[in-house]
């Protein structure tokens, strides 16, 4: 980790782990340039920045100034004055001119990372350090600035990025696009992958070219969404696993979002994300800052793996705080897909009390349990129990369920207002709504308007009120719709536009508060399933609810998809029963144990009524979680064979970090008539050093990590669709 300016080339040179990023200031004027982001170098090549070459810098050629303006690759683009690719910022001044150019001033490298106000943020811990470079750039004629943000760790390749825009003048100017990050390549053939996908199919692997014009996603939904996601890569055409140069971009937040990147007429590629500027608009007042949120880049040039491991060692130690981060979760068992919204006090108990029997340690009581809620027409905001339901309370039913020996954790969908609600019916004014419109229903709920105060503090008060009422060690948060009818009853006409932040912002304050004052409360973040699975909310929740879907084949590609980016550890997967109820698929109860494996393990099924041959399954599912969890947490995470390219066979696992032990899983989705056998490579061991291979053949074997690694496992036919392997591989003793 290093951060250097060298005073005589003007250039900034900033080292992470095995890779460099090289800004340059050109010109008198203060251009500030992308040089270099890749590989590690030991040299400042500044000739990248085509200074020499026509049109030349304005100071020596200022007919030409726009087809300057035009080709330079810039670090932080601005607007409106001859650069025609997409700008980082935009802003309407006082006389309503939307130009705005920021050149270099000054900078700082500072030790540590500054804290974002108000936002989720990756941090310096005791045993990683960080240094910031901190590049300050200013509009002379507008007289706002902007600080460039540049963070790295001691122990990470990744370079965190954010914008602050402050106002330097005496009048009020309007931002309608503010990056967090922004930088100009020459293009050279790269690919666009990013995660798209739909309520139950979240985040699946999509690979297109980057063709001339503007390739991205985003979301302008209020959340970070099932169908986009806040993550993008550009990869060097066949990248595979292994090989290949890739960039990641992963945006440290739960809003709208942009991810794009623009080809240009001279082959160049500018790639830029950040808050989507659709619909947003907010107003910096003389004095006034704006922090953006944050950007991680991490560069590889051996594939896609080592980006994602980056990625997952970086979250898991730079940005998950719960206390829970590295710990084993408690098995859970939710009564969602077990009852639905039909339940009582006694099916609950019988669910606990069999679920002990077989090593299960928490029960956890999804939607239904408040006000008149026996369907998902009404009641939130009525964060009252219904004593119909839990005669006796919350507080009955915990102590009940402590009794038998689980803990309890309970659902809560804190940022909703259902119309039929008592909530509503004494503040109509608190859903986000526009005057004079019927507010568009999503499963028959709004939105609260949670920037306001007094809805902020009555929100609190009622998770407050839930969770001090009993004895209650876990919260699902679920956000059941996206936002429409953006419209605050606060806010002024030329503030409307900051309604989408200003939301996010106000539930991240929920968030930190809960986390704050329920220190040891373990909380998933839960959105329709996948929809606000995210680095923003990693920040509060060591886990999130990955998908609605919990069919252990569609799950194969939906994890495949969220481990691109987040570590296995934060990732909801539970078992839960056939037929499935998203996609009527029946699998065997192993195979979907062996994918939820990979996940924070749980249940999600009625274990009274499941089959007996299931339920005996069970104690030894739990006891095999229990084994290899710290491994899975902690371990680096392997892609070995996809099924979604390959459509037959999946394989993944982790090796731990001392490459002492490693498993494997294995899911041979289709069988096939002549398909004898299968031969894997497994990645990542010693290998000078013999293992001891259980899972594959009926007596364990002894092979060397490079015989692994080279020749690879030969895995027989199983015999049938669905049916999967566990390959545990451990270091034979000496
Ligand atoms: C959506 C979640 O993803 C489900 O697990 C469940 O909690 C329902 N909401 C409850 O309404």
């Amino acid at each position: 980790m290093d951060i250097r300016y060298n005073e005589r080339s003007r250039t900034f040179t900033i080292t992470a782990g095995d890779s460099s990023y090289v800004i340059g200031i050109a010109d008198k004027e203060g251009f500030i340039g992308h040089v270099y982001y890749g590989a590690a170098i030991a040299e400042e090549p500044m000739y990248l920045l085509r200074i020499d070459e026509p049109p030349f810098v304005p100071t020596k050629n200022n007919r030409d100034r726009g087809s300057f303006m035009d080709t330079f690759p810039c670090e932080f683009p601005g607007n409106g004055l001859g650069d025609y690719r997409d700008g980082a910022v935009e802003v309407i001044d006082a006389g309503g001119h939307r130009a705005i150019k920021l050149t270099y001033e000054g900078h700082n490298i500072i030790d540590g990372k500054p804290a974002l106000a108000g936002l989720p943020a990756t941090f310096e811990t005791d045993g990683a350090r960080a240094k910031t470079l901190e590049i300050y750039a200013k509009d002379e004629a507008l007289n706002v600035k902007a600080v460039l943000r540049y963070s790295v760790f001691e122990d990470s390749d990744a370079i965190i990025r954010s914008t602050e825009l402050i106002n330097e003048s005496a009048t009020p100017v309007l931002i309608t696009k503010i990056m967090s990050a922004s930088l100009d390549m020459d293009s050279e053939d790269f690919e666009f992958l990013s995660l798209h996908g739909s309520w139950a199919r979240e985040r699946q692997i999509d690979i297109r070219p980057i063709g001339y014009g503007k390739t991205s996603v985003g979301s302008v939904k209020g959340e970070s969404s099932h169908q986009e996601h806040p993550f993008m890569a550009l990869i060097e055409k066949g990248s595979t696993q292994e090989k290949g140069r890739v960039y990641g971009f992963s945006f440290v937040y739960s809003g709208n979002f942009l991810a794009q990147a623009e080809k240009t007429q001279f082959d160049s590629v500018r790639v830029m994300m950040g808050i989507n500027p659709q619909g947003f608009k907010w107003e910096l007042k003389p004095g006034d800052s704006f922090q953006s949120p944050e950007v991680v880049m991490v560069y590889s040039d051996c594939g896609l793996g080592k980006m994602s491991r980056t990625y997952h060692d970086l979250y898991r130690g730079h940005l998950i705080r719960s206390p829970y981060k590295d710990k084993e979760r408690p098995i859970l068992i939710n009564n969602w897909e077990a009852t639905y919204f039909d339940f009582n006090t006694e099916k609950l108990l019988d669910i606990a009390r069999e679920a002990k029997k077989s090593g299960i340690e928490m029960l956890v009581m999804d939607d239904g349990w408040f006000g008149r809620r026996n369907d998902d027409n009404s009641s939130l905001g009525d964060w009252n129990v219904n004593e119909e339901k839990l005669p006796g309370g919350l507080k009955y039913l915990v102590d009940e369920v402590n009794k038998i020996g689980l803990k309890f954790g309970i659902w809560m969908e804190p940022e909703m207002i259902s119309p039929d609600s008592d909530l509503y019916r004494a503040h109509p004014d608190w859903a986000i709504q526009i005057p004079g419109r019927e507010g568009v229903r999503s499963r028959n709920q709004y939105v609260l308007d949670l920037t306001r105060k007094e809805v902020l503090e009555h929100t609190w008060n009622s998770i407050k009120t839930v969770l001090s009422s009993a004895n209650i060690e876990y919260l699902k948060w679920d956000m059941n719709r996206q936002i429409t009818d953006i419209g605050s009853a606060e806010l002024g006409r030329d503030n409307q536009g900051e309604l989408s932040h200003r939301y996010m912002l106000a539930v991240y304050k929920l968030q930190e508060r809960l986390v704050k004052e329920f220190p040891n409360l373990l909380l998933e973040n839960c959105s329709g399933g996948g929809a606000r699975f995210d680095a923003g909310m990693l920040y509060y929740s060591p886990q999130i609810w990955c998908s609605d879907d919990t069919d252990a084949i569609e799950r194969l590609g939906i994890q495949e998809g969220t481990a691109i980016v987040y570590p296995l550890s934060s990732m909801g997967a539970h078992v839960s029963d056939c037929p499935n109820h998203t996609v009527g698929r029946v699998t065997p109860f192993e195979t979907r144990g062996n994918v939820a494996l990979a996940g924070t393990f749980g249940y999600e099924l009625d274990i009274t009524k499941i089959p007996q041959e299931d339920r005996d399954m069970i104690p030894f599912q739990t006891a095999t979680y229990h084994k290899y969890n710290k491994l899975v947490r902690s371990g680096d995470y392997y892609r070995v064979a996809s099924f979604r390219e390959n459509h037959y066979y999946d394989c993944f696992g982790v090796v731990s970090k001392d490459k002492s032990e490693a498993l494997f899983t294995f899911v041979q989705v289709m069988g096939r008539p002549n398909y004898h056998s299968r031969v894997i490579r497994i990645p990542g061991l010693l290998p000078d050093v013999k293992y001891v291979v259980e899972g594959v053949s009926e007596e364990p074997e002894e092979w060397l990590g490079s015989t692994l690694e080279k020749a690879g496992l030969r895995i027989g036919n199983l015999w049938g669709d669905y049916k999967s392997l566990l390959i545990h591989i451990s270091k034979a003793d000496d």
